[in-house]
């Protein structure tokens, strides 16, 4: 197999992950929570990372930052951003690196935001520190992006701490940091999930505005493929550590190769109240330590042929830009929806 850029290939993308494998090493075993991973971000550009819960998302995303902790360790791989391997940098150089050139936006927002300071003072002062702006102008811009992520009453909320704002307002905040601070690259880790559609609708909104009016790179990671259809350009699916298919946002739901993205598409939320699934992924995600023989989503997969539980197959691209991992994506393909 060649290399795997996806669309991006060789065109100067801003973020640009290549063969990755990131372990844990557990006590029962070592686990390929992302078990070589290559994902191409270009400059302005949305690119979604889908997948079920366990699939390796954040742990990909935690490792753009250096931020997997113990037992987990990045065994192997590049990660450059803008032309340096953030693999071989020191603790000290990471600390520049995250918020200046990289935004995160964490899934678990409260563990994210100091209980001791107002919600305002953290958005101004992470401008300060990270983009050398003056204070008055960092809390105008920092209300205006309050605002544009939809918290009611921006400049009362700017003196709130905290814990005096709900779960959701504390994501919006977190999102407003994140973009305010104009970051290269934005990672975005299931940023709307707890928020409700007008809301979530908002935000992609303002995501869109960011990666059109300046060159900020966003990965987007979602389990959420209505979520992946309204943004994102190109898309890399997941499963048990590995990309199973990858594809411009058109192909992958117009000529969707993969029986796991068909089930992906299958089970989008029903938009609106309740968000309820129409149709789940029958099994479930296999256990990282114990992996089955072959293609990972054998088990579950209703188009299982004998080869497949004998060699995994590789990731190839059957169309151009268009990346899948399994045998028979010629018969199971087509994005089937019933
Ligand atoms: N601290 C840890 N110790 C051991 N294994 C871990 C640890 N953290 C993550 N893992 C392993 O990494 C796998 C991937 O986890 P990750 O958090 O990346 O999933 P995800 O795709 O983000 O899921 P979700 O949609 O639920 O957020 C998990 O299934 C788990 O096996
Ligand atoms: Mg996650």
């Amino acid at each position: 197999m060649g290399e795997n850029m996806g669309q991006t290939q060789g065109n100067g993308g801003a973020l640009y992950i290549k063969n990755l494998r990131t372990h844990f090493f557990t006590r029962n075993g070592v686990a390929p929570a992302v078990d070589d991973v290559t994902i191409s971000i270009p400059r302005k550009g949305i690119v979604g990372v889908v997948g079920e819960s366990g699939c390796g998302k954040s742990v990909t995303a935690l490792s753009v930052l250096r931020l997997v902790s113990s037992p987990g360790k990045i065994v192997s791989g590049s990660i450059v951003l803008d032309g340096e391997d953030l693999v071989s940098k020191s603790p000290r150089e990471m600390r520049q690196i995250r918020g200046n050139k990289v935004s995160m936006i964490f899934q678990e927002p409260m563990t994210s935001l100091n209980p001791v300071y107002t919600v305002g003072k953290q958005v101004v002062e992470a401008m300060i520190l990270h983009q050398g702006a003056g204070k008055k102008e960092a809390r105008d811009r920092a209300i205006e992006m309050f605002k544009a992520v939809g918290i009611p009453e921006a400049e009362k909320r700017f003196g709130s701490y905290p814990h005096q704002l709900s779960g959701g307002l504390r994501q919006r905040v977190m999102i407003a940091m994140a973009m305010v601070c104009r970051p290269k690259l934005m990672i975005a880790d299931e940023p709307t999930t707890a928020l409700d559609v007008t809301i979530e609708a908002q935000i992609l909104h303002q995501m869109k505005e960011l990666e059109r009016t300046t060159d900020t790179s966003i990965m987007l990671i979602t389990h959420n493929m209505g979520v992946v259809a309204e943004i994102c350009d190109y898309v890399y699916v997941m499963y048990a550590g590995r990309i199973m298919e990858q594809a411009n946002v058109f192909d992958l739901f117009d000529h969707t190769m993969h029986p796991y993205t068909t089930g992906l598409l299958n089970s989008i939320p029903r938009s609106g109240r309740g968000g309820g699934r129409l149709y789940n992924i029958k099994g479930m995600v296999p256990s990282l330590l114990n992996l089955p023989e072959g293609c990972r989503f054998r088990p579950r997969c209703e188009h299982a042929a004998p080869e497949c539980g004998k060699f995994e197959p590789e990731l190839y691209e059957a169309d151009r830009g268009h990346w899948v991992r399994c045998y028979r994506y010629r018969d199971c393909g087509g994005g089937d929806m019933e």
